[in-house]
């Protein structure tokens, strides 16, 4: 047996691999495009790892997704990939509209293609898993109930409207062709590995190169979090023993605002490394220009994975936030090779002088 992984070598797909050779023999195969939120430094611990498969290539590329299918006969495909950051794509949306809507169509289509394939029973064994996220549902105000499964689509940026498009063609492959499809809509994750130019990695990076802390509008929105690792877990359950053409909502049951989460981060740092002047790294927060549509609040309720499928998150933020500072503090290699030209010119584009 076998599964195959797309997007295992950003944030959450490598954090996923890594996991999944830690607690199974089963082999991965991992199909990454190595965009500029792709690398391979993440996957440095599995270079040795029998089980593991590293290939370069698109989801949207029909031959070569055809030709891994083949080879490897895997009994489930995992769908990271993706253009995942909402404020590039609020600069340039095309990315989005290629891979996570015509990508996961081209996907689809080759693993349709492929599931027709199969004996009867592999068919029945087959399962194609969407990671997808909480932002398809739109924003909530201060008194809303958080999301669950029934609630609407109501996406609100360039990235949350891919994903979107990009769940609603996985629900049809399964109503239309039978294709035993799987769904997570998951929170704001953090955790190692993570790209910095998401929230928290950012704000650690910058506070610790004596830059600014940017915080868009009034600090004041609010997002859920989950510890990436308890991520990877509800996947691995939901694979395990989700039912065919059910979604599940996941989610860390904590509400923080962006301000709440950057004063965290100062403090831990203030703990862990303080600076030499003794002043705090909050001295370092500035306020900038909104994202255009931000949307206020997400929280999800993950009671159906709790109920259905026994999953809870392990961390609390108070746990994961510390371990995730320290694996900065003790990483530094791996956000220096991040930290291309690219990542630089992205940086002066969207925090210009701030940056
Ligand atoms: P990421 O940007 O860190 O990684 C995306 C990976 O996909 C990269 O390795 C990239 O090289 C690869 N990729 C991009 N386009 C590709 C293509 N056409 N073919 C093959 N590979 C391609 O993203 P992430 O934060 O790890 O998110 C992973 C998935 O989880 C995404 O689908 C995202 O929408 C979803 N999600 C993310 C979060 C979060 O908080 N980060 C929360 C919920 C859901
Ligand atoms: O909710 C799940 C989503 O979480 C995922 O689907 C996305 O892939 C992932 O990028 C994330 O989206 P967000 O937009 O919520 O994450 P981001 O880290 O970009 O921003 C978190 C909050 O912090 C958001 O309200 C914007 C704010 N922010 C972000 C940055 C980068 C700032 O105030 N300053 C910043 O510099």
């Amino acid at each position: 047996m076998t599964i195959l992984v797309t997007g295992g070598a950003g944030f959450i797909g490598g954090n996923f691999v890594l996991d999944w050779c830690g607690v199974t023999d089963e082999p991965v195969v991992n199909l990454d495009k190595l965009t500029y939120a792709g690398n391979l430094e993440t996957l440095a611990p599995l270079r040795e790892h029998p089980g593991h498969t590293f290939v370069h290539g698109d989801i949207g590329d029909r031959n070569r997704v055809e030709q891994l299918l083949t080879r490897y006969t895997p009994r489930a495909v995992l769908n990271f990939a993706a253009e995942s950051h909402v404020d590039r794509s609020i600069h340039g949306p095309g990315d989005f509209i290629q891979t996570n809507i015509v990508g996961t169509y081209n996907l689809l289509e080759t693993v349709r293609s492929y599931w027709h394939g199969l004996s009867s029973a592999n068919r029945k064994e087959f399962r194609f898993l969407q990671i997808s996220t909480d932002e398809v549902y739109g924003s909530l105000s201060p008194s809303d109930p958080a999301f669950t499964e029934t609630n609407r689509y109501e996406p609100n940026s360039p990235y949350s409207a891919s994903k979107a498009a990009s769940d609603h063609l996985v629900r049809a492959w399964h109503h239309t062709y039978g294709i035993p499809v799987l769904t997570t809509n998951c929170s704001n994750n953090y955790g190692p590995y993570h790209f910095p130019e998401k929230l928290i990695p950012l704000m650690i990076v910058n506070a610790l190169a004596g830059k600014t802390l940017p915080v868009y509008g009034d600090g004041m929105q609010v997002r859920d979090w989950l510890y990436v690792k308890d991520h990877c877990r509800a996947i691995r359950r939901v694979l395990e023993a989700g039912e065919p053409g059910e979604t599940y909502n996941i989610g860390g049951w904590s509400e923080k605002t962006n301000l709440e989460i950057v004063h965290t981060l100062c403090a831990l740092l203030d703990a862990l490394r303080p600076k030499p002047d003794g002043c705090s790294y909050k001295r370092q927060i500035i306020f900038v220009a909104d994202r255009p549509g931000h949307d206020r609040r997400y929280a999800i309720n993950a009671r159906k994975m709790e109920h259905a499928l026994g999953w809870k998150p392990m961390e609390t933020f108070e746990t994961g936030i510390r371990k995730t500072v320290q694996w900065y503090l003790s990483n530094p290699e791996w956000v220096q090779n991040v930290q291309s030209g690219a990542y630089r010119a992205w940086v002066t584009k969207q925090y210009g002088d701030a940056g």
